[in-house]
């Protein structure tokens, strides 16, 4: 398992607009999982990069989609050569090596799936992979964050309740004008180099 991988190296350039920084900082630290809500394009993918960055802990992202099954995340028996090898899946390797495991989109993914999350996002921290029989202690560093944008989905793909209930929500809209000038004009110097 190559954690060296999955560490952001350089530090992504995120302004902080409201509390946002510290609120993660906090939750972190309690190992609370975190969702975070927001339009698209409002910078939720660059703050969990510049977050994971700057608790120098490894990220490991899945975008979600509506043909993700619970395998996907967890992992499969694979044929190499003429043996059956076991693969873990990005939620498997996340939980083991102590990463930011981050859910984008997550209520694109199917029900089941989100299912998968619930013992490693309360006190149990552990991890069923049911196909090979292990249960696993969640890493001390590990962390499930998750975004979400309320408004965009359509009713029948929101959130399970039992879900949601369980992360502290850290609210996101795009900056007022005068950060938005700051971020563009920062990005600008950025590109420029
Ligand atoms: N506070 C911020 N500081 C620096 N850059 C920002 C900030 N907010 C947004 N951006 C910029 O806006 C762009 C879009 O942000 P990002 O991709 O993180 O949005 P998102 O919320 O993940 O969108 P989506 O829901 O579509 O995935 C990025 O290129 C990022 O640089
Ligand atoms: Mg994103």
């Amino acid at each position: 398992m190559n954690k060296n991988f999955y560490m952001i190296e350089k530090e992504p350039y995120y302004l902080n607009t409201k509390n946002e920084v510290s609120m993660f900082k906090a939750a972190y630290a309690g190992r609370l999982p975190v969702m975070l809500k927001g339009p698209t394009g409002c910078g939720k993918t660059r703050f969990v990069e510049y977050m994971a960055h700057s608790l120098n802990c490894p990220l490991i992202t899945i975008a979600c989609h509506e043909d993700l099954f619970a395998s996907d995340l967890i992992g499969r028996f694979l044929l190499k050569n003429d043996e059956t090898v076991w693969c873990d899946g990005p939620l498997t390797k996340a939980v083991r090596m102590g990463a930011i495991c981050y859910l984008d989109e997550v209520v694109e993914a199917r029900k089941d799936t989100t299912v998968v999350i619930h013992p490693l996002t309360d006190n149990r921290r552990i991890l069923h992979v049911d196909k090979n029989g292990e249960t696993l202690n969640a890493h001390k560093n590990f962390l499930v964050v998750i975004s979400y944008n309320p408004g965009y989905q359509s009713v029948i793909k929101d959130l399970k309740q039992s879900t949601r209930q369980r992360f502290i929500a850290i609210n996101f809209n795009y900056p007022p004008f005068s950060k938005e000038v700051e971020i563009v004009a920062k990005k600008g110097r950025l590109r420029l180099k």
